[in-house]
């Protein structure tokens, strides 16, 4: 009768000490990008200073302070941040492009939590070109397939660990996203760069996507050392009422 109950909670105990690490370690943070050898893959990227900001040189720069310090006698230490909600792996709201929409209350608390979550196909697309309608009918993306991650060239590049933005980043043209929206049922688009519309034509790629109001562009995700396949997303942005982009986690869980 003890056996059944201890090797429940032996086993609980070595995976606790599993994940947490033994506790005679040293006090030194474990930071992962794969957990338990690709069962879930974290593909948000760290915040840091060094980080591409739009359209800057310097990166992201000081957009962490510490507000209140132990050090200088605080009872803890505070942090603040401050910086453009479009900034690391993020989303866009309808409003991002769209005033009337903006103005309506589109925000990043109006995204549905079932568009951000569910099952989600990885696929690689040519590296010698933006994503064109040419290059959509040419990735043959099945009907019913409602998100998908576009790894490009930026990946390859790894754009998003050089701090000095890069306008020449891969992504959708508008012709590229009007086909989408035509021919396809996908209503998440993640990209591996700033923004998922290319520069070039970056307002017009962007309303076409948003005008629907049903679809929604993850940027900037972190897609390198991930095979592509079928895998379940999850990714939950900040409730930023008013706001029309927000920071968000997401990972992969295969
Ligand atoms: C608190 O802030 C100080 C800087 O004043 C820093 O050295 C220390 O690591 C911080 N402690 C924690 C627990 O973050
Ligand atoms: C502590 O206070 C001093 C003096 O006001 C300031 O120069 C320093 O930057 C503060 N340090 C932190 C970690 O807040
Ligand atoms: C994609 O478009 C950008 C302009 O937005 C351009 O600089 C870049 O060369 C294009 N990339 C490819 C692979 O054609």
């Amino acid at each position: 009768m003890t056996r059944s109950i201890i090797d429940p909670i032996l086993i609980l105990a070595v995976s606790l000490l599993a994940v947490s690490g033994t506790p005679t370690d040293e006090l030194k943070p474990i930071r992962r990008e794969v957990y338990e050898g690709g069962k879930i893959f974290d593909i948000s990227h760290r915040y840091t200073p060094e980080m591409p900001a739009w359209e800057s040189t310097q990166g992201m720069v000081n957009f962490l302070r510490l507000a209140a310090s132990m050090k200088n006698g605080s009872v803890a230490n505070v942090s603040e941040m401050k910086f453009s909600v479009h900034s690391g792996t993020h989303i866009d709201a309808p409003g991002h492009f769209i005033d009337e929409y903006y103005d309506a209350g589109f925000d990043t608390d109006s995204l549905d939590l079932r568009t951000l979550n569910g099952p989600a196909l990885l696929v690689d697309v040519p590296r010698d070109k933006n994503i064109t309608a040419e290059v959509m009918e040419s990735l043959h993306i099945p009907r019913g397939v409602r998100r998908v991650l576009f790894r490009t060239v930026n990946t390859d590049k790894r754009l998003m660990f050089k701090k000095e933005f890069d306008s020449s980043f891969a992504g959708f043209m508008t012709d590229g996203a009007k086909w989408l929206v035509e021919n396809t049922d996908i209503k998440l688009v993640g990209l591996d760069y700033l923004s998922f519309a290319a520069f070039e034509e970056s307002p017009a790629t962007h309303k076409v996507i948003l005008k629907g109001r049903d679809i929604i562009p993850v940027e900037a995700l972190k897609l390198d050392g991930v095979e592509v396949g079928t895998y379940s997303l999850h990714c939950l942005p900040l409730r930023l009422v008013g706001a029309e982009g927000a920071p968000t986690r997401c990972i992969l869980i295969k």
